[in-house]
């Protein structure tokens, strides 16, 4: 069981001036997915997640959901989840297209306040941060080699991003962001897709009920090759993050009784 939320925690949608306290903790929370090789290194708010958080923030098609908890008198940012809706196209339905699911916010100034409360990081901690291209890369080839997202073609809800800091871990606050969604997912009879590296598909899995989509199963050395589902099998490890690979799958979750087909594979809910 995980332990008691913090007490007074309050959900909400962002604001433009949480931009630079978001962009502060996915600095702190790397994913598997690109970062992982670089724990140690800090970065002080990161000027990739600046670039893309600045416009979702007013999009109405993307819902920036944070988790604030009072510490000292002030709200400490400790989580974020982000969700988009997809909708049948009425043009075409044999697709869909994103619909509107955040509330307007209006264009403010965005204030150059940080109210995570953490300290600058050491010298030691500020390295500069180095993405690691290759893998990133290669994730997007992994992605791209199996079937197209079935957002593209499902009415569903999609998790697009997840994270929350980690002394707050382990207290249910991932939980509570992703059940937000399959609660809407399952009052609409939608389906919920999430794509996840190594932790994230074990958590979607084990913690939340979401089912793996086989075709679109990935596995990559610390090189960023490809190894086979069948080289997998026949006991290759190095996908494993103990050996600095990775591995990832586009999951999704079902409302009771729905039934989702995907490359003549049936998922139940
Ligand atoms: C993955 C993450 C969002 C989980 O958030 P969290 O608030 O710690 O999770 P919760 O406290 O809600 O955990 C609920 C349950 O899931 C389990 N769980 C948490 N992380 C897990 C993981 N990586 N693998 C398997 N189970 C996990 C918890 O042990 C708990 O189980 P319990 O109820 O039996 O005790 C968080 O660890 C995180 O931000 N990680 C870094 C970013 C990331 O990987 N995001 C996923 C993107 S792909």
């Amino acid at each position: 069981m995980p332990r008691p939320l913090p007490p007074g925690l309050q959900v909400r949608q962002a604001r433009a001036d949480d931009v630079p306290s978001l962009a502060t903790l996915l600095s702190l929370t790397p994913d598997d997915g690109t970062l992982y090789q670089y724990p140690h290194v800090l970065k002080y708010p990161d000027d990739m997640h600046l670039d893309w958080l600045r416009p979702l923030v007013h999009d109405p098609t993307s819902l920036i959901r944070i988790v604030v908890v009072p510490v000292d008198g002030k709200d400490k940012f400790v989580g974020f989840s982000c969700w988009t809706r997809q909708e049948a196209d009425p043009l075409d339905p044999t697709k869909t297209r994103p619909a509107k699911i955040a509330a307007e916010v209006p264009v403010a100034d965005e204030v150059e306040k940080d109210i995570t409360n953490d300290s600058p990081p050491s010298e030691e901690q500020s390295e500069v941060l180095v993405p690691n291209e290759a893998r990133a890369a290669a994730i997007e080839r992994g992605r791209k080699r199996g079937s197209p997202s079935p957002a593209k073609t499902t009415p569903c809800y999609e998790l697009g991003g997840l994270v929350v800091h980690p002394d707050y871990q382990g207290h249910g606050i991932g939980s509570l962001l992703v059940r937000w969604g399959l609660d809407e997912a399952a009052k609409e009879r939608v389906p919920v897709f999430v794509g996840g590296e190594t932790q994230g598909v074990d958590f979607y899995e084990k913690a939340l009920g979401f089912q793996r989509l086989s075709p679109t199963e990935f596995w990559l050395d610390a090189e960023g090759r490809d190894i086979t589902r069948e080289e997998v099998k026949s006991g290759n490890e190095g996908w494993k993050k103990e050996n600095g690979g990775v591995s990832g799958a586009e999951l999704v979750w079902l409302p009771d009784g729905y039934v989702f087909e995907l490359d003549n594979e049936v998922y139940k809910g």
